[in-house]
C-alpha cells in the first residue's frame, strides 16, 4: 500500500470522511499512529515537547529535519507534513522554497506547513507552483507569540472574524492542500469550516467539531505533557503511568529485587 499524499485528503472532505491527524516527533511513536491518522504532522511544538523551549522561536530547520527524518522512518502509510520553524521561510517566497525543498529532499516527506494568513498567500501559490504542498495553519499562530501578546484565542469581534476570514479564503484559493485553524471561537471556526469560499480541507485544534479533521499534539492527547491547553481531551494518562514505573523500578533497585536470574547472563 502506498503512501497517502496531500490530495487524498481533498478526497477524504469531498467524501465525508473525518480526516485524522496527530503529531509526532520520533520514530517508535509515529509507528504507533501510522495506521489510523491520515497525516502525521511533525510539528514545531517539539521546541516545547521535546525540549522545554518556552515558545517554538528557537526551533531550527535542522531540528525539524532530524525529527521528520525519524517519524518517516517510522512510518510507510501516513502523510508526513513538516513544520517550518520561525525564520525559514517569511523573508521571502525564495527563502520559503529553498527551505521546504530542503525539507522534502533530506527527509522524503509528502508536504510542509507554514503558519499565516493572507499576507502569505503568495507564498503558498509559489511554492505549490513548485512542487511543493503547502498546508496553512491560521488563527493562533504560536510563531507570532510576541507580537499577539501571548497564547489567545482568536476570532473575537468583528473585525478579528473578518480577517479570519478573508485568511483562510486567501490560503485556500492559493492553493493550500489544507489549513489549520487554531485556537478560534467556535461559530468563527465553524463559518470558516462551513465557507465555500474555502475548499481547502479544515483542521481543527481548539476550533470546531465541524472541520473536515481533528489534529492534537500527541503528547498532550496522551497525559504526558505537564501542562495542556483547555482545547485538549486527555485521552490517556502517561505522566502517570511512566510515573509508577519509575517508582517501582526504584524500590526494586533498592531492595536488590531488581535485577533478578532471568535478567541476568549465567556462565555455560
Ligand atoms: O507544532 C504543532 O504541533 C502544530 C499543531 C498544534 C497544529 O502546529
Ligand atoms: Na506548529
Amino acid at each position: 500500500s502506498r503512501r497517502l499524499r496531500a490530495i487524498d485528503l481533498a478526497r477524504s472532505k469531498a467524501e465525508g470522511r473525518k480526516i485524522i491527524a496527530l503529531t509526532a516527533y520520533h520514530a517508535h511513536t509515529a509507528s504507533i499512529l501510522d495506521a489510523y491518522c491520515d497525516f502525521i504532522l511533525v510539528g514545531d511544538s517539539l521546541g516545547m515537547v521535546m525540549h522545554g523551549m518556552e515558545s517554538t522561536l528557537p526551533v531550527t530547520l535542522e531540528m525539524m529535519i532530524l525529527q521528520a527524518q525519524a517519524v518517516m522512518r517510522g512510518t510507510s502509510r501516513a502523510l508526513v507534513v513538516v513544520d517550518m520553524p520561525f525564520g525559514s521561510y517569511e523573508a521571502s517566497r525564495e527563502q520559503a522554497f529553498l527551505s521546504a525543498a530542503r525539507v522534502l529532499k533530506e527527509t522524503g516527506a509528502g508536504a510542509i506547513k507554514m503558519e499565516g494568513g493572507a499576507r502569505f498567500a503568495d507564498t503558498v501559490a509559489f511554492l505549490t507552483q513548485r512542487g511543493v504542498p503547502v498546508m496553512g495553519h491560521i488563527g493562533l499562530t504560536p510563531q507570532s507569540v510576541n507580537t499577539m501578546g501571548g497564547f489567545r484565542v482568536q476570532g473575537r469581534g468583528a473585525e478579528a472574524e473578518r480577517q479570519l476570514m478573508e485568511d483562510a479564503r486567501a490560503i485556500s484559493e492559493a492553493g493550500a492542500f489544507a489549513i489549520v485553524l487554531e485556537g478560534i471561537v467556535e461559530p468563527v471556526a465553524r463559518a470558516i469550516a462551513r465557507s465555500p469560499d474555502v475548499t481547502a480541507p479544515t483542521i481543527g485544534i481548539g476550533a470546531t467539531a465541524e472541520c473536515d479533521g481533528q489534529i492534537l499534539v500527541l503528547e498532550d492527547m496522551l497525559g504526558l505533557s505537564d501542562r495542556a491547553p483547555k482545547f485538549v481531551k486527555s485521552f490517556g494518562s502517561l505522566r502517570s503511568q511512566i510515573e509508577d514505573s519509575v517508582r517501582a523500578y526504584a524500590e526494586e533497585v533498592r531492595a536488590g529485587t531488581f535485577p533478578a536470574t532471568e535478567h541476568t547472563y549465567q556462565a555455560r
